[in-house]
């Protein structure tokens, strides 16, 4: 497995006893997920959605992409929580890779937002994906109203249909109903694999293509994943070792988790990994708060209360071994700063002595701590990571005893506002 984890920065806060222990509670969370005898073990498809997914698709979307970026100067992709953070967290991840610029919509109610957003693209051609699994929801679907209605100003019927691509389900839900009246291009969303667990299919992948991203390394990266964590034996499945220190730390009081990365391309798979841990753990009086913080920049805003705050609180660092492009520091005559010491050296060497201090002092002041590391900044890793982390999360979401995969609890505000609005 390429990506590595290291859990150094635990020592003193779980002992050995305490591994060993939770060991036939990691096994029988892992019978669950596996026979699929567990909590909501109808949404468990995304356990092997990578290998289950025919090449033939892949290639299909591929081609779409190119096509696609023949005719149009940008791409809208709309949609909110697992039909948008996966998305964007991999194109911000792939950004070297990215052949088009790609917008976001649906994923807030801001009329500003998309004045301004239809307001630049006015001259622009431009494609629109629209993403929404149960086909209803708010966002999505006012947003979509509007974009529509800016894209039927533009362009006839028929190339409309080639303009607007919807990705939902297979046969019910709003978003079916126009694409049967309109014929718009759509592709269905699997039955059994929830929003925030979507990223590996068409709900994500078709932007992706869209975008000009390496789908095909993506899926691969998550099939090479499925195997290496499917084996129940702590000491070799980095997912579970992840899992079990994250539940065991959670059993001591930790009850916050901060996932800290130092690379301004990881920002949004935080907030992807947000909607993941957050959704899946958080219910029944129970979970743990999943936070983010943006390294280096945020040493300097959060940095005190992580160093010196309630020690409630532990840290995943998430790094890249090789982050791709150098930025050599150049010496300064004068050395005023008094950096000279790093002329000649890559940027990210310092950033790197950064997370190596960080995560030190902050063990040292009482957060334990774990780092994940991948390889490079490549599809493949992405689609590993996508992988380990939706492993992680349903094991301890079995281990807290939770249902980790449904979310009862965001209900209950669309019915306060529907009836605010006089919806039905
Ligand atoms: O994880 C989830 O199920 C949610 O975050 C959904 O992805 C989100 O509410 C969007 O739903 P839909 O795709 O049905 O529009």
């Amino acid at each position: 497995m390429d990506i590595k984890f290291d859990i150094a920065n635990l020592k003193g806060f779980i002992e050995k006893k305490e591994w060993d222990d939770i060991v036939p509670q990691v096994k029988k969370a892992h019978e669950e997920l596996v026979n699929k005898t567990g909590q909501g073990s109808n949404f468990t498809g995304w356990l092997d959605l990578a290998s289950r997914t025919d090449n033939a698709l892949l290639d299909e979307l591929k081609i779409l992409g190119e096509e696609v970026r023949e005719n149009s100067d940008c791409i809208i992709s709309l949609g909110i929580g697992g039909s948008y953070l996966g998305i964007r967290a991999t194109v911000e991840f792939l950004i070297a890779d990215q052949k088009i610029p790609i917008h976001y919509a649906g994923n807030n109610l801001s009329s500003g937002y998309l004045y301004h957003l239809l307001k630049g693209l006015e001259d622009k051609r431009v494609t629109i994906v629209v993403i929404s699994k149960s086909g209803t929801t708010t966002e999505t679907a006012l947003a979509f109203r509007i974009i529509k209605e800016f894209m039927e100003k533009k362009y006839d019927a028929n190339e409309l249909k080639k303009r607007i691509i919807c990705v939902t389900d297979q046969e019910k839900g709003a978003l079916r109903k126009s694409i049967n009246s309109e014929g718009y291009r759509s592709y269905p969303i699997h039955d059994d694999v929830g929003g925030r667990f979507s990223v590996l299919c068409p709900a994500g992948l078709v932007s992706l293509a869209l975008a000009g991203l390496d789908i095909h390394q993506l899926i691969e990266g998550a099939r090479d994943a499925e195997k290496a964590f499917d084996e129940m034996d702590l000491e070799k499945n980095i997912a579970y070792q992840y899992a079990a220190a994250r539940y065991l730390l959670y059993k001591k009081g930790k009850k916050i988790e901060v996932l800290s990365t130092f690379y301004q391309r990881l920002s949004y798979v935080a907030e992807w990994w947000k909607q993941l841990f957050g959704e899946s753990e958080g219910k029944d009086g129970k979970g743990i708060f999943p936070a983010s913080l943006n390294l280096t920049a945020d040493l300097h805003s959060m940095g005190q209360l992580m160093q010196e705050g309630e020690r409630n609180v532990f840290e995943t660092f998430l790094m890249v071994e090789d982050s791709g492009h150098k930025m050599i520091i150049p010496p300064a005559e004068e050395n005023l700063d008094n950096f000279n010491c790093v002329a000649g050296k890559d940027l990210d060497f310092v950033n790197k002595q950064g997370y190596k201090a960080t995560s030190s002092a902050h063990y040292e002041g009482g957060v334990p701590n774990m780092t994940i590391t991948l390889p490079n900044c490549q599809a493949h890793a992405l689609g590993q990571l996508y992988y380990f982390f939706q492993k992680a999360v349903a094991i301890t979401g079995y281990l807290i005893g939770v249902n980790p995969f449904n979310q009862p609890g965001v209900e209950a505000y669309k019915k306060k506002m529907f009836a605010l609005l006089g919806r039905e």
